[in-house]
């Protein structure tokens, strides 16, 4: 075997639940238009864990979605990037596509030059392993066709919905929405509020607040943009009715718009999946996301712009809790399964 480096590899003994485990690994190539990356940071996704409990990849996959590190190697045609730079970028770990199986939770990856970031000054590595998933899911979902389709160009009094703006995805739509001029309108738990507020969210409410959407209906009679974070059995049927009797648009983080059975009748729902930000065929059960070249350019976009937005102080990164090593992951997976993340992420350092 050439150079290999360290990796937490998903392994599924016969007739045993997956494990992780460190192996050694080869260090991957990159194809066109990739770099390979030493990686000194990965963040935590709630994709990684939903992925391992079902064991969603092959024996041998490599989760992890998020990544901060070192540009080692160029693929033919990089021009964005060189040998050296600290970038951030995101991955979609444990699939087979990119290089079969390998995601971040691995000392070397690999990761597309259009949907990375060079770190400007201002931001740690850890803060910016934060990013690329979250950023970029709530980019799509507020400017995808296929999502809510916001215009960009005619901003006046148009007011998002945010449910619950205090999730990862969540306080980087507060950010997203608001440099581009919108209204944002957010739940959360009351410990979050200021810090969604400082995000940019003009009002905030308590989701388990039995009035929740009375007042939301006072703060925006006329809202018909509504982003669900969380989508899991109620916060998309809770978050319709903030719509009343007009028509509008819920964009829900659940792929194949689960969960959203008992949204009002006047509810168009949307979806949004990350991965369109590839240009690339994505299948899931029954679901098919055709390549889109939109999406592909509009997180292309975003890629280009978060240096300058973190720079400039317009987007602040969501706060890391650090991890030593990969050998915490499985305590951090635990962690979010014990349903305790509360509008921080956790980044394991390498
Ligand atoms: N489709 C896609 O492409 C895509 C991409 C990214 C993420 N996702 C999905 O999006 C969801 C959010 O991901 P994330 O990384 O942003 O999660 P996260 O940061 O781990 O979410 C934690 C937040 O969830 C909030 N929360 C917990 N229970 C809630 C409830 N019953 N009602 C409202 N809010 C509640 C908490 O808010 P408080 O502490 O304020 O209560 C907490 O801040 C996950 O299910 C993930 O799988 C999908």
């Amino acid at each position: 075997m050439g150079s290999t480096g360290n990796t937490l590899v998903v392994r599924v003994p016969a007739g045993q639940p997956p494990q992780l485990v460190q192996e050694q690994y080869p260090l991957p190539s990159p194809n066109a238009g990739q770099v390979q990356v030493k990686v000194s940071h990965v963040a935590q996704n709630p994709t990684d864990v939903q992925c391992f409990e079902v064991n969603a990849f092959e024996d041998g996959a490599v989760l992890g979605c998020d990544f901060v590190g070192e540009v080692t190697e160029l693929g033919s045609g990089v021009t964005r990037l060189a040998n050296g730079d600290v970038v951030a970028g995101l991955i979609w770990g444990g699939r087979r596509g990119q290089v079969p199986g390998l995601g971040g939770y691995s000392e070397y990856t690999v990761a597309d030059q259009q949907i990375s970031f060079k770190l400007p000054l201002g931001i740690s590595k850890a803060q910016a392993s934060t990013v690329p998933l979250a950023a970029a899911t709530a980019w799509l979902a507020l400017f995808s066709k296929g999502c809510l389709n916001l215009d960009r160009s005619s901003v006046t009094d148009t007011i998002v919905l945010v449910w619950d703006g205090s999730s990862s995805v969540g306080l980087y739509t507060i950010h997203l929405a608001s440099i581009c001029g919108f209204d944002v309108i957010t739940t959360c738990s009351p410990r979050n509020a200021d810090l969604v507020q400082s995000c940019g969210a003009k009002h905030v409410f308590d989701y388990n607040d039995p009035k929740v959407i009375e007042h939301i209906t006072q703060a925006a009679p006329n809202l018909q943009h509504i982003f669900d974070t969380i989508g899991n059995t109620t916060s998309s049927s809770i978050a319709s009715r903030a719509l009343g009797d007009r028509k509008g648009n819920l964009c829900t983080v659940r792929p194949g718009k689960a969960n959203t059975e008992l949204v009002t009748p006047n509810t168009h729902v949307t979806d949004i999946l990350v991965w369109t930000a590839f240009l690339k065929d994505h299948r899931y059960a029954q679901f098919h996301w055709p390549a889109s070249l939109e999406d592909h350019e509009l997180s292309r976009e975003l890629f280009e712009n978060l240096p300058t937005w973190f720079e400039q102080g317009l987007v602040k990164p969501n706060k890391p809790r650090v991890l030593q090593g990969l050998q915490a992951v499985t305590n951090g997976l635990q962690e979010y399964r014990d349903g305790i993340v509360s509008a921080y992420k956790i980044v394991y350092k390498l």
